[in-house]
């Protein structure tokens, strides 16, 4: 009996392809984050036993989200590689290229659609944006999370990343992305944030963004926020 597979085992390549172009974005400002002095996390066992998805959210301030993602998004270390800087961070990720953008919407003070630099702690505003095409994002995810007042995470694979480095890379995207969004599920619990994911992949978010056609595929989406009902 013949099995038909959805995805391949990925395989490195026998020579790594160096990168195309190095940003699709159109970056306007950047917003530089607070990294976390005395914030002191409770045990990882309490941290587990609390974690539960939250879709009651309040609003995240900017500074909770710059924690959020300098405990679970920001690069530790990096080495350099090809294609491109292969990179430590708190979530793994294939070959250590860390190929995902991170999207952050719906955040308050900071209007638009704001790219995460992993490098630097800091947002970056996306302009020219969408905001129609942002708008209907957001009302999917109302759709989904009726109660949420929390801000939207987005992953956007750099396929071409992937690419360079592995044949059959297309599982690599979403598996990279589970770990990411796990990371960041379990730091927002430690920080006594409410996180949930998204059914969705955040399709609509290329529109928005003024992202060319074909030069990022959206793998998965979240809700971060202040936990309404601690
Ligand atoms: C890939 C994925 C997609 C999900 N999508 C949604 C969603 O669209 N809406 C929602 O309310 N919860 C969503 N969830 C959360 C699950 O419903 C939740 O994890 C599950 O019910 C277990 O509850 P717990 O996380 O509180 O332990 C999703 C979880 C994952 C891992």
């Amino acid at each position: 009996m013949s099995r038909t597979k959805v995805f391949q085992d990925p395989r490195p390549r026998r020579t790594p392809r160096t990168e195309g172009p190095p940003s699709v974005y159109p970056i306007k400002q950047v917003h530089f984050l607070e990294q976390p002095e005395q914030v002191l996390l409770p045990p990882l066992n309490e941290v587990l036993d609390r974690r539960r998805s939250g879709r009651e959210l309040a609003p995240p301030s900017l500074k909770e989200v710059g924690h959020l993602l300098w405990f679970g998004c920001r690069v530790r270390a990096s080495t350099e590689g090809t294609p491109g800087p292969i990179q430590s961070r708190p979530a793994p990720a294939a070959g250590g290229l860390h190929a995902l953008d991170l999207l952050i919407s719906r955040l308050p003070g900071v209007p638009g659609l704001l790219l995460y630099d992993p490098f630097s702690h800091a947002l970056r505003t996306l302009e020219p944006i969408q905001d129609d095409a942002l708008g209907l994002y957001h009302r999917k995810v109302e759709t989904l999370f009726p109660n949420s007042e929390g801000c939207v995470i987005t992953l956007l694979a750099d396929h071409a990343k992937l690419d360079a480095k592995y044949v059959h890379w297309q599982s690599l995207a979403l598996r990279d992305a589970g770990a990411l969004l796990a990371t960041l599920g379990i730091c927002a619990a430690g920080l006594g944030m409410g996180f949930c994911f998204a059914g969705i992949l955040g399709n609509e978010i290329l529109a928005a963004g003024g992202i060319e056609n074909g030069a990022r595929i959206p793998v998965g989406s979240a809700i971060v926020g202040g936990a309404a009902n601690p």
